[in-house]
């Protein structure tokens, strides 16, 4: 069976529908014990779940890589009152499981996770986001970040959480923009690979309010 089905299925196993927290910790224990997962996990999720939590009401929400949907849940249960999580997942398979895990936590009203690509996906969209996590592929996160941009889709004073920029992932295109552009101010967290002893980091880039043009 394709370990993200497996994943599923354990969470079926050893979680109430609706269990939120038993829903995440069977996607870990699935994680540690059985195949490895390339969720947010256990370290860095918190931190996530933070920045979402502290969102007004009303907040859009975008996710660009979802996989098994562990962010998804985890982000969707921190949503403020009236918010919403957009989750773009290019792999149809992945896009099957993370929808059948966010209905099995009972998030299906505050969470939609769309098949595509996100450098198709981005140029379709409309507003602004207030949050923008970026877990696809990393090579990827500069580009579809410039995207973004230039589409306008980062509300001002917006939030932008890249996962996976420690040394492992040769994050330095994407951090010297964050950091250089003169557009975010800009914070690297420490932490560690999801389930492993290896050093990871998540950065955290709050877009300026000074528009574009003026820089
Ligand atoms: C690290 S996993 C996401 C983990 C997920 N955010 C979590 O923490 O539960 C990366 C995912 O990004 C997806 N992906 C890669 N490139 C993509 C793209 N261009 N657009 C959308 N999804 C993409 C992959 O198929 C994979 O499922």
């Amino acid at each position: 069976m394709d370990r993200r089905q497996a994943a599923l299925a354990h969470v079926k196993n050893q979680a109430s529908k609706g269990d939120v927290e038993a829903i995440l910790l069977a996607l870990d224990d699935f994680a540690i014990h059985q195949e490895f997962l390339m969720n947010v996990g256990p370290e860095k999720g918190p931190l996530l779940q933070a920045k979402v939590s502290a969102l007004s009401a009303g907040a859009r929400v975008l996710e660009l890589g979802c996989f098994c949907g562990y962010s998804a849940v985890l982000i969707g249960t921190a949503l403020p009152e009236g918010g919403s999580l957009l989750g773009i997942e290019v792999d149809g398979e992945s896009v099957q499981v993370a929808r059948a895990m966010v209905d099995y936590a009972g998030l299906n009203g505050k969470v939609t996770i769309q098949h595509g690509s996100s450098d198709e996906v981005i140029p379709t969209l409309a507003g602004t986001f207030d949050l923008v996590f970026l877990d696809h592929w990393k090579e990827l996160y500069k580009p579809d970040l410039l995207a973004l941009e230039s589409h306008g889709l980062i509300q001002p004073g917006g939030v932008v959480f890249a996962d996976n920029v420690g040394p492992h992932f040769n994050p330095e295109a994407y951090l010297k923009h964050v950091r250089h552009s003169g557009r975010y101010d800009t914070e690297y967290h420490s932490s560690h690979i999801e389930y492993r002893d290896e050093e990871d980091g998540v950065e955290i880039s709050v877009l300026r309010q000074t528009s574009f043009n003026a820089l």
